[in-house]
């Protein structure tokens, strides 16, 4: 156990809405106080696409699917740290403006199940 060499802040695991395999990780952070940085919080893109998984949710919801994959990231856990990557400052903004999306939890269900 790594902890048990020296105090840790944060880690970083592959996990998305649609790759969840490290939920037993990210718990184990929840109960330690530890930041979990989901690596590939958007698939790599293909969360984000207009015809992809989040596509009619977006629209539904006046968002882009890239938002609805932040905002699942956030609302799924107190210690998510998600840093999407992108070369564009408008889908940086569109990002950032993501952690103002509150999911209910009839609408944070849907989504992950959507996720498979
Ligand atoms: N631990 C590791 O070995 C490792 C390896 C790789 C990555 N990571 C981590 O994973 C995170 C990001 O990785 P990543 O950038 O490869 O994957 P990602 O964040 O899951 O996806 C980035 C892709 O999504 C697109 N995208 C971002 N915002 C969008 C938007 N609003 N609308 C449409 N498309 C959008 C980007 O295209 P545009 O440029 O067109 O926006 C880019 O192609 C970082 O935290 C990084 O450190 C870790």
């Amino acid at each position: 156990m790594a902890s048990a060499l020296a105090p840790i802040a944060t880690v970083q695991n592959l996990f998305n809405l649609a790759k969840r395999d490290a939920e037993p990780l990210l718990e184990h952070c929840e109960a330690h106080g530890i930041g979990f940085i989901p690596w590939f919080p958007l698939a790599t893109g293909e969360l984000s696409a207009a015809d992809g998984v989040l596509g009619e949710a977006a629209r539904e919801h006046d968002a882009t699917p890239s938002q609805l994959a932040l905002a699942w990231l956030l609302r799924r856990s107190p210690v998510m740290l998600p840093i999407p990557g992108t070369s564009s400052v408008e889908h940086l903004d569109s990002n950032t403006a993501a952690a103002g999306i509150e999911l209910s939890d009839e609408e944070y269900d849907a989504l992950t199940a959507l996720g498979g």
